[in-house]
């Protein structure tokens, strides 16, 4: 049999035609497919306003910059996530506060948050991790209760939608990475999306290095050059014409993943809220009562043909670069706490125990039922 993979883009013909279009227009720099996917992805996501940006990280940090949060500002999040949720708020100046994630959703436990508050405090940032959705219900209730505003990382979650609303419309601003190896792809791509015509402004114009809408030389605003290309734009444009076809096979995946793992006795499935539909980017269980470790199942896995990894088995707070924190060119100015003092043991349980199993969208139903009869096999 072929080797089962965790990451298999899906790219057709379309988005090769798309890409050699561009550049015969030789119009290579953002334009009319950057304004033709922002369309399509303001419709699929039920967002008034939308941004193309040069990736997930540039939209996190925009945001965090459209809503002046700066040094000394504090902003909650989560440990458990790739480290640009965290970074981009050390570009600014402001501190990552760490609050544990929830055992069963991996996602951050909206009953910590309160507890980490503080007068500094300016937003929380939750991570939809591996497309799971956050309880934005809980979240928000706590976010508007002290004023605080709320960046929602969706960088692995396309379409991943409570009670009908897609992820980063509860928030102020949606981040959405479209990176090379997400549900929907652009190479290196990201999009960002409001409901605030103002605070829309103040995003476009930080995007263009603080022009007006209308372009020229006159800079209003220190800003940042967070444009994307027409290529990867076309790739993305195309990528939500088959955005159904893609992502419908990756929403079979994991139905019948958590089907046939939710009560497994020695694995943790990613519980998904009632109402609510996961991107299904990534599917990640957790060992529980077994010996065995993470290394063991990956091993025997790919022993059957089956990729298998771990992917943030180091926590943010756990990286040299938070250790080292007064190394960070904001610590000259920044009083950032001792990040070697952080404790979140859910999130460093999670990360000490998962393993990443194929979940892309090339899989069949019966790929997926072989990859689970191989993890029955190894827990004999
Ligand atoms: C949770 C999370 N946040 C932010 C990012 C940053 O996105 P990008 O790689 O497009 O900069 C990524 C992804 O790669 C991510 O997975």
């Amino acid at each position: 049999m072929k080797d089962l993979p965790v990451v298999d883009v899906d790219i057709a013909q379309e988005e090769l035609d798309a890409v050699t279009d561009v550049v015969k227009s030789k119009f290579l720099i953002e334009g009319k497919n950057a304004r033709a996917f922002e369309k399509k992805f303001g419709k699929f996501t039920g967002s008034k306003y939308v941004t193309t940006v040069t990736n997930g990280t540039c939209a996190l940090h925009l945001a965090l910059t459209a809503l002046d949060i700066g040094p000394g500002d504090e902003v909650i999040t989560t440990p458990f996530t790739f480290v640009a949720s965290s970074n981009s708020i050390l570009f600014n100046g402001a501190i990552p506060i760490f609050v544990d994630v929830d055992l069963n959703s991996f996602n951050i436990d909206p009953a910590k948050i309160e507890a980490a508050i503080t007068p500094n405090t300016k937003a929380i940032m939750p991570v939809h991790i591996f497309g799971n959705p956050c309880d934005m219900k809980a979240i928000k209730d706590i976010a508007d209760a002290h004023k605080l505003h709320i960046i929602e990382d969706c960088a692995q979650a396309h379409d991943a939608r409570i009670d009908n609303q897609h992820t980063g419309i509860f928030g102020d601003i949606g981040c959405f990475s479209f990176y090379g190896t997400k549900n929907l792809v652009g190479g290196e791509g990201g999009a960002l999306i409001c409901q605030d015509e103002d605070l829309f402004d103040k995003i476009l114009s930080f995007k263009n290095h603080g022009r007006s809408p209308t372009g020229g030389y006159s800079h209003f605003k220190v800003g940042y050059n967070y444009r994307t290309t027409d290529m990867s734009a076309a790739i993305m444009n195309v990528q939500m014409d088959r955005a159904e076809e893609i992502l419908q096979r990756r929403h079979r995946n994991g139905n019948l993943y958590r089907e046939l793992l939710s009560d497994h006795p020695n694995l943790i499935v990613q519980k998904i809220l009632p109402d609510a539909q996961a991107s299904d980017y990534i599917m990640a269980p957790v060992l529980k009562d077994t010996e065995k470790t993470p290394n063991d199942v990956i091993n025997y896995l790919k022993s059957q043909n089956i990729s298998s990894r771990t992917i943030y088995s180091t926590l943010s707070y756990e990286q040299p670069c938070y250790k080292n924190i007064r190394d960070w060119i904001m610590a000259r100015v920044v009083d950032y706490p001792n990040y070697s003092k952080v404790k979140c043991p859910n999130a460093e349980y999670i990360a000490r125990n998962h393993f990443e199993i194929p979940m892309v969208s090339s899989l069949t139903d019966e790929n997926i039922r072989f990859i689970v009869d191989s993890l029955e096999k190894f827990f004999k």
